[in-house]
């Protein structure tokens, strides 16, 4: 099956168990000379690893791993996303698109598992110490979700001709949708002191805009490698962006498919009311990380422009201004409301 958790890890690891000892060891040592800061949660540091923050305990440890032994084929296609930007809606987009000759909607594997089941997040794998199945007992295409940044891509997926579908956010709904995910949990520090490290580009993943500057300019490298999606284009023109989403990961809709009115029908299945709605996505738990969180806390409201609701107009402000610096002359902007 295209995208199941069961099959889509194409990682090898031939290490026994001495050498996977060794391994760890290595890296515990690598990560003790690495830089820290504070992190958003109260209790906890974060990592600097390449130049982008990772949380403490297994993050840090998951990259590492992708990058000795992730190996895409050039069939796959890979999602990456900054952390809060749409991963979730993607998953679901992505797997329908994929999938969408296999399951029938009444029976559709969206309405009994989380999207995030369907399409496995590989530095969740890596940190968790999974083995992973050989290549070639796989079927191929395989989708896969990362957040890694551009330039700590493993070199095989850089050597491949696999396709890369990144998905980013104006950067105050990331921020504000990053800050209500942790809260959840309770331990979050204050807003402000949040904001204070997001500005520095303190969190997880981040520096937010070298994460999006990274792939955006990958992207005008290579347009026919990687596609670079806003989630608000997504939600303003669902229609055109899931059809050139189908195109870019080698799955257009055929006239017909058109015609019987299939692209709509993957824009229910995968709206945020619909999902949101489903009992899998409302009880229980799942793995996200090192953590286990909700299946309900990645649908929240959802909307362009909550930030409206968080932040004062001089926090606003002041990421408009570190953005106009950041992202100047590359061309990239962010619409951060729904009028715009
Ligand atoms: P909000 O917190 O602003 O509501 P990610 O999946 O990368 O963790 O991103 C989570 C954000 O995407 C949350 O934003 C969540 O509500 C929103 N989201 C989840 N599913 C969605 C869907 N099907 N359509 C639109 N937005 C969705």
């Amino acid at each position: 099956m295209a995208g199941s958790p069961e099959n889509a890890m194409v990682l090898s690891s031939t290490a026994d168990e001495d050498e996977k000892q060794r391994e760890s060891r290595s890296k515990r040592e690598i990560i003790s000379t690495l830089p820290t800061e504070k992190a958003w949660k109260i209790q906890g540091l974060m990592y600097q690893y390449q130049g982008f923050w990772y949380y403490s305990g297994g993050a840090v440890e998951g990259v590492m791993w992708m990058q000795k032994c992730f190996k895409a084929r050039n069939e796959d296609v890979l999602l990456v996303s900054f952390p809060k930007c749409g991963t979730t809606w993607l998953k679901s987009l992505m797997f329908s698109i994929m999938n969408r000759t296999r399951y029938d909607f009444s029976a559709h594997p969206l309405l009994t598992s989380s999207p995030h089941e369907l399409v496995p997040f590989l530095e969740f794998y890596a940190e968790q110490n999974i083995p992973f199945p050989d290549l070639d007992t796989l079927s191929s295409p395989q989708l896969f979700h990362t957040h890694i940044a551009f330039t700590s891509l493993p070199q095989p997926v850089i050597d491949s001709q696999c396709r890369i579908v990144y998905i980013c956010r104006n950067p105050k709904d990331v921020f504000v949708s990053s800050f209500c995910f942790l809260s959840r949990w309770n331990i979050v520090v204050p807003l402000e002191e949040a904001f204070e490290l997001f500005c520095k580009g303190i969190s997880v993943y981040g520096p937010f805009w070298d994460h999006v500057l990274g792939y955006w300019k990958a992207s005008l490298a290579s347009p026919q490698r990687i596609l670079f999606l806003k989630y608000e284009d997504v939600k303003r023109d669902s229609l055109c962006q899931v059809k050139r989403l189908a195109e870019f990961m080698g799955f257009p809709f055929s006239s017909e498919e058109e015609g019987q009115g299939l692209i709509h029908e993957i824009m229910e299945l995968c709206s945020f009311e619909n999902l949101r709605n489903l009992k899998v996505n409302k009880t229980g738990a799942i793995s996200v990380g090192n953590v286990s969180t909700g299946k309900d806390t990645f649908f929240r409201k959802g909307e362009v422009g909550d930030w409206k609701n968080h932040l004062t107009a001089e926090m606003a402000d002041r990421i408009d201004r570190i953005m106009e610096e950041k992202l100047k002359g590359s061309g990239l902007t962010f619409s951060d409301s729904c009028d715009s």
